[in-house]
């Protein structure tokens, strides 16, 4: 399939709309949430319509169709990242992926692998957001391991160069991003996966600003387990994967405990059934799979190759012509070189506030503050930026119309 945005553009049924009195709708906070695409919507009103039970359970026609669809979906994310079926839990978001696996490795009784205590260490990095940061640090108040990172280079890159200092004989988890949400830097996976693997460490890795964006194949990177969320990949709210090796899987303890993650139940306690149903406690978050389903067969029928390679155009174009701005200053590598559709930037002293709120006025939808990202502002020197973030549905135009925003605003706080 040759790939065509304008004709996505008519697969998204916000963008007939318009905004503030008339204007065309210039998406490009996408890093937030994705916009949805018609199948998307309608698998997720069709469940409801036309299918919905409790999964697992009934034995009727329904709950034998919603459970087709449920389990579909969940074969349908496994393919998208070339995982194994039982290996793709489904949460809320990937926010709860995270703190599943930080909270469950703090359930870990001694002996288990995923025990953690005094002594043991947690690496993270200065790039996190917030949902790939608190959990770890959560974790290490209760275990009493501590918490270790690797910088954020003025470039905006990791500074692996005392890697072996940092991750260490003591290190049990290394957690990071694959792709920053605020500076778009795509990290080095590889390197941090040999040396964590060299000392026995698990790779926990944030994926929610790649795989929507690019081929992403657990198999690959090697990683141990891997989370992202269904609404940045044009999918519904609500639906977040947790994806880990199922040898480590039948290791980690629960997190939730309740129904449908039982093996059986005593008056005194209870053996977990098997991944991914151990992880997975009560009614899940059915239409809401379905949807997803939708979305990565929309992107799978589109190619993922191709959406990087658009968007891989759309950012260096923005690059070049945000380099042209006056005043503008990029927060990230402002180069090409392993980086992708997230542009955060700093605009004179026009507050990112004032100049979203300007941009708004012509229809132009960015993110504007700390993006979840509060030591990374810190490091980089910026209370808040302002950041546009690329997906498959924006065009040539969209990136010039930001520009001309930029450029009017300039004027219009100047007077
Ligand atoms: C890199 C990164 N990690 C984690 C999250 C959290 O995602 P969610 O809020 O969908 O759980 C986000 C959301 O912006 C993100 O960009």
């Amino acid at each position: 399939m040759t790939f065509n945005a304008l004709a996505i553009v008519k697969d998204f049924p916000i963008f007939q709309r318009t905004i503030r009195d008339g204007k065309r709708l210039v998406y490009l906070d996408s890093g937030a949430t994705s916009q949805k695409p018609q199948v998307v919507i309608d698998a997720e009103s069709d469940f409801y319509r036309l299918h919905n039970a409790a999964v697992h359970r009934g034995a009727h026609q329904l709950a034998e169709e919603a459970t087709d669809i449920y389990e579909g979906a969940r074969a349908i994310t496994a393919d998208f990242i070339g995982a194994k079926v039982d290996e793709v839990v489904f949460t809320k978001n990937a926010t709860e992926s995270l703190n599943l696996v930080a909270y469950a490795m703090g359930n870990a009784p001694a002996g288990n692998r995923f025990h953690l205590s005094s002594g043991d260490s947690i690496v993270v990095t200065e790039m996190e957001h917030h949902a790939n940061l608190i959990p770890w640090q959560q974790l290490a108040a209760r275990t009493g391991a501590t918490l270790s990172w690797f910088e954020v280079t003025p470039e905006g890159r990791l500074d692996l160069s005392n890697i072996n200092a940092i991750i260490t004989e003591k290190t049990k988890v290394v957690a990071l991003t694959h792709q920053s949400n605020v500076l778009g830097t795509i990290n080095p996976i590889d390197v941090i996966v040999k040396r964590a693997h060299e000392v026995g460490a698990v790779v926990v890795l944030d994926a929610c600003q790649s795989v929507p964006h690019m081929k992403v194949d657990v198999k690959e990177l090697n990683v141990d387990f891997l989370a992202f969320s269904g609404h940045k990949a044009l999918g519904p709210t609500g639906i977040g994967v947790f994806w880990g090796k199922s040898e480590l899987l039948e290791e980690l303890p629960p997190f939730l405990t309740g129904g449908s993650m039982i093996e059986t139940v005593t008056m005194t306690g209870a053996t977990w059934a098997l991944a991914p149903k151990k992880f997975e406690a009560g009614v899940p978050n059915m239409a809401q799979a379905a949807g997803l389903g939708a979305a990565l067969t929309y992107l799978t029928k589109i190619g993922i190759e191709s959406v990087h390679s658009h968007e891989l155009e759309l950012t260096s174009h923005l690059l070049t012509q945000l380099s042209e701005v006056e005043g503008l200053e990029i927060v990230g590598p402002t180069s090409m070189e392993s980086r992708g559709g997230s542009i955060s930037f700093t605009y004179g002293d026009i507050h990112p506030h004032d100049l979203g709120q300007f941009l708004d006025s012509q229809g132009i939808a960015v993110r504007t503050g700390h993006h979840c990202a509060w030591p990374l502002n810190r490091k980089m020197g910026v209370v808040a930026t302002t950041r546009a973030s690329l997906y498959l549905y924006n065009t040539i135009e969209d990136c010039d119309a930001l520009v001309a925003g930029i450029r009017d605003a300039g004027k219009y706080f100047a007077r």
